[in-house]
């Protein structure tokens, strides 16, 4: 394994007292016998403005990305850099408050690293969450899609060589996001009374967001909704055996009447952030049930 995953899933292991779980057992860390806390079972990866789910989360630690050694951090206003470990809906979890994106420059490894690490931390199950642009002309502002599948437009993180130790060298991309997840997803989403949207989601480079041919094109190719992150982490996280689960919150809609497709009105990323911020609620809601009842 490279010796960059490994000495971070030690560093955080260490540095918040995990005991290994199902991975990877030879890493040095803590055990459960001799005080190591249970390893996180779920991963949570929260998006942009939606931070909020933090608070959700009964806190036992948190560990500091600037902390930790050559650990990519986030250049981006809204995207704080933390882990946080605690309880949520009965279970052990693991969140990143923040993550880093290709667009910031970093190579795309290190985009997918914090999520290697979580799955070397021993999780079963990684919820992802986004912001995105609706390009579906029946998503609204605000609206939750859970994710049925994704477009990847970004560079494919498992180029390279392959590591046997994580995953396999061509790994199955069918079902990605776990259809007995999203059916539980739509199962809470209708006891809460939440109107939840499904569709593709589109993984582009940004930053810039989409020109308004880019808008038809991405709608040709079947997309639903289109971001700058996510569809790495996925990749990754499926290479580990992990199940997934995403939502993307439509902060702004590129299509509103489909006798306008493409003329798309504009989107700024203080609109982004804000839309968020108000969705988060729901979303937080039914994240924290999801995870209960998984
Ligand atoms: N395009 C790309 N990424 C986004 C958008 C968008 O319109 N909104 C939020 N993230």
């Amino acid at each position: 394994m490279s010796e960059k995953i490994k000495n971070t899933t030690c560093f955080i292991r260490n540095r918040l007292n995990l005991a290994p779980r199902r991975f990877y057992t030879d890493m040095p860390g803590g055990t459960v016998e001799n005080g190591g806390l249970p390893a996180p079972e779920v991963g949570i990866v929260l998006g942009s403005g939606l931070g909020a789910l933090a608070d959700t989360i009964e806190t036992i630690g948190t560990l500091d990305y600037a902390e930790i050694p050559d650990f990519p951090r986030s250049t981006v206003a809204g995207h704080r850099g933390r882990f946080i470990y605690g309880r949520l809906g009965g279970r052990y979890v693991i969140a990143m408050e923040g993550r880093v994106h290709y667009y910031e420059g970093y190579p795309i490894q290190e985009v997918v690293l914090p999520v290697r690490v979580l799955c070397c931390l021993g999780i079963d199950t990684l919820i992802v969450s986004n912001a995105a642009g609706g390009i579906s002309p029946l998503f609204n502002t605000g609206d939750i899609m859970v994710i049925e599948d994704h477009i990847n437009l970004l560079p494919n993180p498992l180029v390279g060589p392959n590591d046997e130790a994580l995953g396999t060298r061509f790994p199955d991309m069918n079902g990605a996001y776990d259809p007995a997840l999203r059916a539980l997803a739509h199962s809470v989403a209708e006891e809460q009374g939440l109107t939840l949207r499904e569709g593709v989601y589109v993984g582009t480079t940004g930053p810039s967001y989409e020109t308004a041919a880019e808008i038809r094109y991405i709608r040709t190719l079947g997309g639903d909704a289109v971001g700058m992150s996510t569809t790495p982490e996925v990749i990754v996280a499926r290479h580990q055996g992990v199940r997934v689960l995403g939502f993307s919150l439509i902060t702004n809609t590129l299509s509103g009447n489909p006798a306008r497709l493409g003329q798309r009105a504009s989107v700024s990323h203080e609109e982004v952030v804000e839309a968020g911020a108000a969705a988060t609620p729901k979303l937080c809601a039914l994240v924290e049930q999801v995870v209960e009842r998984l």
